[in-house]
C-alpha cells in the first residue's frame, strides 16, 4: 500500500483543537482510498518554547524535512507575546519553516459556498451565484525578510527598520505559479502593487507584464492595494486569481476570508520546489491563527484545517480522488445545515470543533 509521511505540527490555541478533527478526517480517507499515512507529531510554536525552550527545535526541523507534507496548526498568542520579538512563536517558528523549505508560493483558496452567503458580512446580493477567489501570495520575501531589519536609537530616540525587497527572479517564479492557477480557473489574474508609491511595486508590475506574454490566455489586470481592498468588498465576484507580494496578500486574503464567511474556513498551501516521489513538498495549514478569544472552547471552527489537509492530499501526494472527496464531505455538511458559531445564523444548528468534524468524518 502507498504510505506517505507526515509530519503534524498542531502548536497553539486552537491549533490542537482543530487538527485532532483534521485527524479524524484523514483517518477515514486513508480507509476509504486505500493508502497509509505515518504521522509524526512534532512540536513548534510556544508550546516548543514551554517544552524544549525555543520555538522551533531542531528535532521537529528534522521530522519536516524527513517528511512528503508539512501539516500545520498555528502558532503563537499572549502567552509568549512579552518574549523578545525574534523569539516569539510567529517569527521564530513559522516564518523560519517558511524560508528553510523555501516556500515561496502560498495558495489560500476563499470559496463561498452557496448556502454559506448569509456568513459573509458583505451583501447576498453582491456574491449570490458564488465567491471563489484564488489568493497567490508570495511567501519567502518582501518585508517579511528584508534586511537590514531591526531596532536601534538615534538621538536618543527609537528607531525601526523593515527592508521591503524583491530580485526580478522571485517576482517571476510566484507570477508562474498565479498564470497558471489561472489558465485551470477562469483565466483572470489581477496582480497587486503599490507601484504609484513603492519601487517594489514598479519592479512587480513590470516583472508580471513581462510574464504575461508567456500567458496570452490570461486576461491580466493591476490593481494598487488600497484599491483591491475596496473591489474586493464593492465587487467580490470581479476576482479569479489575486497575486500579490508577501504582507498585501496576508492582509487580503483575511479581507477574502471574511467576504467568504469566515476566516475559519480558508485553507492554505505553501510549496517550494522541493519535489516529493508523488508530488512537491508543502506545508499546509489554516490560513487563521491561534484564536485566543475562543481557544479551549471547542467551539473553533476545524473547517480550515480540514480542507488545509486535502490540499495536502492533492498538492504532496497527488491523491486528488481523496481531496476531491473531502471537499464534498465538507460541502454536503455545510448543505446539511451544521455550523460552528462562525457561521451561525438562524435555522442553523450550531456545533462545537469536535461534532463538525465527526459530522465531515462521517460525510466521508
Ligand atoms: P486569528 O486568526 O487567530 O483570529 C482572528 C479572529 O478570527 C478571531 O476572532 C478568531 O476567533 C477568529 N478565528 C480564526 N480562526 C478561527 C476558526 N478556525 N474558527 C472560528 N474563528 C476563528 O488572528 P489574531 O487574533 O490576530 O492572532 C492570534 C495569534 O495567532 C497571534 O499570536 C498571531 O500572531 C497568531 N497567528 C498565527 C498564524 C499561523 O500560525 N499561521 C496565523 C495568523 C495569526
Ligand atoms: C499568516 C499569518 C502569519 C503571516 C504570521 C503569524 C507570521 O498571519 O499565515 O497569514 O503573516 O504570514
Ligand atoms: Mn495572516
Amino acid at each position: 500500500m502507498k504510505t506517505f509521511k507526515i509530519a503534524v505540527l498542531p502548536g497553539d490555541g486552537i491549533g490542537p483543537e482543530v487538527m485532532a478533527e483534521a485527524r479524524r478526517v484523514l483517518a477515514v480517507a486513508e480507509k476509504k482510498f486505500g493508502f497509509q499515512l505515518a504521522l509524526t507529531e512534532a512540536r513548534v510554536g510556544g508550546i516548543a518554547i514551554d517544552v524544549d525552550g525555543k520555538a522551533l527545535p531542531e528535532e521537529t526541523v528534522r521530522i519536516c524535512g524527513e517528511s512528503d507534507a508539512i501539516l500545520f496548526g498555528s502558532v503563537g498568542g499572549p502567552k509568549w507575546e512579552s518574549l523578545p520579538p525574534n523569539e516569539q512563536p510567529e517569527r521564530a517558528a513559522l516564518l523560519p519553516l517558511r524560508k528553510h523549505f523555501a516556500l515561496f508560493a502560498n495558495l489560500r483558496p476563499a470559496v463561498c459556498f452557496p448556502k454559506l452567503t448569509h456568513a459573509s458580512p458583505v451583501k447576498e446580493s453582491l456574491i449570490e451565484g458564488g465567491f471563489d477567489v484564488l489568493c497567490v501570495r508570495e511567501l519567502t520575501g518582501g518585508l517579511y525578510f528584508g534586511q537590514p531589519k531591526g531596532r536601534h536609537e538615534e538621538n536618543g530616540e527609537p528607531v525601526a527598520v523593515d527592508t521591503m525587497i524583491y530580485k526580478k527572479s522571485e517576482i517571476e517564479r510566484i507570477a508562474h505559479v498565479a498564470f497558471k492557477a489561472a489558465q485551470g480557473r477562469k483565466k483572470k489574474l489581477t496582480s497587486i502593487d503599490k507601484a504609484n508609491v513603492l519601487e517594489n511595486g514598479v519592479l512587480w508590475r513590470a516583472t508580471v507584464n513581462e510574464i504575461a506574454k508567456q500567458y496570452p490566455d490570461v486576461t491580466l489586470n493591476h490593481l494598487y492595494v488600497d484599491n483591491a481592498a475596496m473591489q474586493l468588498v464593492k465587487n467580490p465576484r470581479g476576482f479569479d486569481v489575486v497575486l500579490a507580494e508577501n504582507l498585501f496578500g496576508d492582509i487580503l486574503s483575511d479581507e477574502m476570508a471574511m467576504v467568504a464567511g469566515s476566516l475559519g474556513m480558508l485553507p492554505s498551501a505553501s510549496l517550494g520546489l522541493k519535489e516529493t516521489p508523488t508530488g512537491r513538498f508543502g506545508l499546509f495549514e489554516p490560513s487563521g491563527g491561534t484564536a485566543p478569544d475562543i481557544a479551549g472552547k471547542g467551539i473553533a471552527n476545524p473547517i480550515a484545517q480540514i480542507l488545509s489537509a486535502a490540499m495536502m492530499l492533492r498538492y504532496s501526494l497527488s491523491e486528488h480522488v481523496a481531496a476531491d472527496a473531502i471537499d464534498a464531505a465538507v460541502r454536503r455538511v455545510i448543505d446539511d445545515g451544521l455550523r460552528t458559531g462562525d457561521i451561525w445564523s438562524e435555522g442553523t444548528r450550531r456545533v462545537g470543533t469536535t461534532e463538525m468534524g465527526e459530522a465531515i468524518a462521517a460525510a466521508l
